[in-house]
């Protein structure tokens, strides 16, 4: 196997043992508490006591008549993620500082966009955490602390985090990571009222932020990596009632179907137990909303399991998985879809960002639908009915050769692993993941935070009915290079760009390279320019035509949220909520050991034109050579022990042992930690949000994994000596 191939084989924690959720709850991993406030004291930002996120529909409309705020998740409800404003432009960029900066409490990953609107802005943390804070001084206003119980972070594949809130007639929405949708009081923190919106039993968890249309609260959920059934609701803003489901995927075909779309779903799927395991096509990011039409558009999720074999004997469409699908948003009726992915196999999910535009396409004005989804291809779709107008491949691709006339992708042999181990390109990673991409109406082009990314795909068998709520996904457990050189050979393999694309003609306008994939969302301004952080810890602006790098400054940590922008009493703010975090930087990033070195450190970070403040020196995850105890396992039990991590622990801590830089290097262990192991295993961390395994994992598989780890350590040891020895 090529070093390509068996790096590629990284994120496949494919579980044979349930993960126990010990219900101890809460203490934060990097509990140092918010409040740099580098802020110049400035006073707060001047809003009435009566006005606060006083936002409504018609206001969301006419959001360009107050550019200045910053409504939504994706600014407008066309999700475009472009400012008007241009106070801060391409001629003075270079000349923005920092404004203020703001620490928040747990260092897992910060993926919010902020929402500013009357003088407030409110973002969010990991474990959903959200904050009201002042934007000119970053002065908090409130917090709320949902109190996720720490032991459940096993419950999600990508991480505790949360990409942001919902303002709306002076309450704020979050989506918390246990299933639960909450309104806020936007003047206090205070909960309004609480609805759990899952099945809690299930590995359901919501990551995404909320969408508010016509008082109707709109939110999606995540978990088709264990087996779950996607759909998506609507719950009454003021009450908290529930107004409709759209479920994506049909249920029990003993039962009849929810609605004609199930009924039509149906047929295209096979077997009888593919209900069972769920399904998947959960809903865990991207909306938009059309006011012309009334529709509520959105992206469905991949398989569950991934392997199509074992969701439906290995054939069919399996609607509405992978697809972008138009609801009426007053009753949550299917009107429309088109589905990127049939038959889906490999995670490529369709919840990628969706924009909606009108273009002019052949000579004629089009509202279209814009994505570029895991699978690689570039989609424009006409969005009052779903046909597909174009599609281009926007990164090398060996799964499909290109879209035919039917609008389905052509596949290649090379993407079929049913028979033999494949390495598939794009990787469940995405060739554009959840990082939001913007939309320039001047300029024409869409700024995709785009990636290169291969993985080893092996089917492994099903995994066995009990162990729902694991990892379920039909593939093999890891193979994983463990030399350092053949783990280099599988970094220069992985890419990140920034690509300007040009959705009219189809292909790149220009592109930026970046050290590793998993990198930042976009902001798109007026003043000519491209916003984007870096998973190498750098907040930059380029020029939006040409690409040109026109400012770039140190963010101490991988940056993967997109910016926003917003303007008060005349002076624009552009602010970049930094942390490094999600599913990359858990499993896929050792392989990049300049960025994983740097320590994950979550704050909000807001830049003005002659800002003076300054960052903290970055904390850096030091280098000691660990002094493990010896080895005490023959190669065959160090194996099974490599096998039990890649299934177990893999998600978090890295794969073959090295940490992403988010929780812990597990090879850097102190002398203290090996002695308390196998009780950090059992549980005795849960408070700090590492899962206890105590009830399914037993004492000897432990230590298997405790001397795959050792033997990982020695390792380490031995390349840094190696080093050691070059240098002199
Ligand atoms: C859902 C994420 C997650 C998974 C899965 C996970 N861990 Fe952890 N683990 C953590 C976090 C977070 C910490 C850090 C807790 C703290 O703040 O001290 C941690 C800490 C540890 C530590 C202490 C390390 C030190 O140097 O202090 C050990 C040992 C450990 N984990 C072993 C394992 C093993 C073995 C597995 C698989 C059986 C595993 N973990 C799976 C999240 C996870």
């Amino acid at each position: 196997m090529t070093a390509t191939a068996r790096l590629a084989a990284l994120i496949l924690p494919v579980c044979l043992l349930a993960t126990a959720c010990s219900k101890t709850a809460d203490q934060d991993q990097g509990a140092e508490h918010g409040g740099e406030h580098a802020g110049s004291g400035a006073e707060h930002a001047g809003h009435s006591a009566e006005k606060v996120a006083a936002v409504d529909t018609a206001r969301i409309i006419a959001a360009d008549s107050e550019p200045g705020s910053w409504m939504s998740h994706g600014r407008t409800y066309d999700e475009q993620r472009h400012s008007p404003l241009k106070g801060i432009n391409a001629s003075n960029v270079g000349k923005l500082g920092l404004a203020w900066t703001h620490r928040l409490d747990v260092d897992r990953g910060t993926e919010a966009t902020p929402i500013v609107v009357d003088g407030v802005m409110y973002t969010t943390g990991a474990y959903s955490m959200v904050y009201a804070l002042n934007p000119v001084t970053g002065e908090q206003l409130w917090k709320y602390d949902p109190e996720v119980n720490r032991a459940t972070g096993g419950k999600g594949c990508c991480g505790v985090v949360n990409r942001g809130v919902a303002v709306w007639d002076g309450k704020v929405f979050i989506g918390v990571y246990d299933g639960r949708l909450e309104a806020l009081d936007a003047k206090t923190g205070e909960v309004l009222w609480s609805k759990v919106t899952v099945d809690q039993s299930k590995n359901y968890t919501i990551t995404g932020a909320p969408r508010v249309v016509d008082g109707k609260v709109l939110i999606g959920n995540g978990g088709a990596e264990f087996g779950v059934r996607g759909y998506i609701s609507a719950y009454d803003a003021n009450t908290g009632e529930m107004l409709w489901r759209w479920f994506t995927v049909p249920g029990n075909p003993a039962e009849p179907p929810e609605n004609e779309a199930m009924k039509v779903a149906q047929k295209t799927w096979h077997g009888d137990t593919y209900w069972k395991q769920g399904g998947g096509g959960t809903v865990w990011d991207s909306m938009a909303y059309d006011p012309d039409t009334g529709f509520l558009i959105i992206g469905t999720g991949n398989g569950s399991p991934w392997n199509i074999k074992y969701r439906s004997e290995g054939k069919g469409d399996n609607l509405y998985l992978s697809s972008i699908v138009a609801l009426d948003v007053d009753t949550g009726e299917y009107q429309w879809h088109y589905q990127t992915t049939p038959g889906d196999t490999w995670d490529y999910t369709a919840t990628q960002h969706i924009i909606l535009a009108d273009l002019e396409i052949d000579g004629e004005q089009r509202k279209v639908a814009m994505q570029a989804p895991k699978n690689g291809f570039f989609y424009v779709v006409d969005r009052t009915n779903g046909e597909l107008i174009s599609a281009e491949a926007f990164v090398p691709m060996n799964w499909a050769s290109g879209i035919d006339d039917n609008g389905r992708p052509i596949k290649l042999p090379a993407g079929d692993y049913s028979e033999e181990p494949k390495i598939v390109t794009p990787s469940p990673f995405g060739a554009h993941n959840w990082q939001p991409m913007s939309y320039n109406p001047d300029t024409g082009l869409v700024y995709i935070p785009a990636q290169i990314t291969a993985l080893l795909f092996e089917d492994f068998g099903q995994t066995p009915a009990q162990a729902l709520n694991v990892w379920n996904i039909g593939l093999a457990p890891l193979k994983m290079p463990e030399a350092p050189a053949e783990l280099a050979g599988v970094g220069e393999q992985f890419k990140g760009m920034l690509l300007a694309w040009d959705p009219v003609a189809q292909k790149a306008a220009w592109t930026v390279d970046y050290a590793s994939p998993w990198n930042g969302g976009t902001l798109s301004t007026a003043g000519n320019l491209v916003f984007q952080g870096t998973a190498d810890g750098r907040a930059a602006a380029y020029n939006a035509k040409t690409g040109e790098l026109l400012w770039d400054t140190p963010a101490n940590t991988g940056v993967i949220a997109a910016p926003m922008t917003y303007e008060i009493d005349g002076e624009q703010y552009v602010t970049f909520m930094a942390g490094w975090g999600g599913t990359f930087a858990l499993v896929g990033a050792g392989a990049f050991e300049e960025i994983v070195r740097r320590r994950s450190e979550s704050r909000v970070l807001t830049f003005k034109l002659g800002g003076k403040q300054s960052l903290p020196e970055p904390a850096n995850i030091p280098v000691a050579v660990p002094t493990p105890p010896p080895v005490q396992a023959t190669p065959e039990q160090i194996d099974i022990g490599r096998q039990l991590y890649h299934g177990l622990c893999v998600g978090c801590h890295g794969a073959s042992a090295i940490s992403g830089g988010l929780v812990p290097d597990l090879r850097y262990m102190k002398e203290d930690t090996h002695k308390i192991f196998g009780g950090i295993v059992a549980g005795a961390y849960a408070k700090r949000g590492m899962p206890s395994f105590g009830h399914v994992l037993p004492p000897e598989q432990t230590a298997l994994i405790h001397q795959y780890v050792i033997k990982r350590s020695h390792d380490l040891v031995a390349q840094l000596e190696a080093q050691d020895e070059d240098a002199e």
